[in-house]
């Protein structure tokens, strides 16, 4: 099924354009976003060819990330993005991971992109499982997590080689059930 864009309030999650790459590149260079991110820094051209590659790419499919931007719906503005990986052994089950623009955390955006995202894995998508990892020195990532209700179901301690070191990770994980449950309430 192709991606339709979902909104909420405030927002539109939408797919992301070539155009978009340049505003990616700027906020991905800043320390405070990458720091406790696993991706490399890549050039605004890898991208922008990152994002050509998604195009025809189903969102669904197994084995692959699929990232859409996080958009204001009054204004247009590219305030970060999301991207989501159905896992190839498992498909029910998916990896997500979010970022913003440093100027515009702490106004509930990134509350509002994953709650959206959610409501897409699991009505739309008929996913059974969704889980993050996070590093468990990303305080706003894990206050991120917790205010959507998600479950710290593991602390693995020394189990992830980041950046030359050895680092814990936590893994936020939230069921179809659980979160049906949660909309309903
Ligand atoms: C992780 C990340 C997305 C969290 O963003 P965030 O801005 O802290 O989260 P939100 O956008 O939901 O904003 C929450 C803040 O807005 C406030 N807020 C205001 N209006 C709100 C609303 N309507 N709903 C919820 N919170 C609201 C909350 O009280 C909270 O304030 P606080 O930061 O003072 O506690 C962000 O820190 C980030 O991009 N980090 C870099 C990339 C990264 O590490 N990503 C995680 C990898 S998974």
């Amino acid at each position: 099924m192709p991606f339709t864009e979902l909104r909420s309030e405030r927002l539109a999650l939408r797919q992301l354009v070539p155009s978009d790459a340049q505003t990616i590149f700027e906020y991905r260079s800043r320390p405070e976003v990458s720091l406790f991110q696993s991706w490399g820094l890549e050039s605004s051209a890898e991208i922008e060819s990152q994002i050509e590659s998604l195009a025809g790419r189903e969102p669904g499919a197994p084995g692959s990330w699929y990232q859409l931007g996080i958009t204001v719906s009054s204004s247009g503005a590219l305030l970060g993005d999301c991207g989501f990986h159905v896992l190839g052994p498992e498909p029910r089950q998916v990896e997500f991971g979010i970022s913003l623009v440093p100027e515009y955390q702490g106004h509930g955006y990134a509350t509002e992109a994953l709650r959206l995202l959610l409501d897409y894995l699991f009505f739309q998508l008929g996913k059974h499982r969704a889980f993050c990892s996070v590093d468990p020195r990303n305080v706003r990532s894990i206050a991120l997590m917790v205010r959507v209700g998600m479950r710290k179901e593991a602390h693995f301690v020394k189990s992830f080689w980041f950046k030359g070191e050895w680092v814990d990770d936590l893994i936020f994980a939230m069921l179809a059930r659980e979160w049906k449950t949660m909309r309903a309430n």
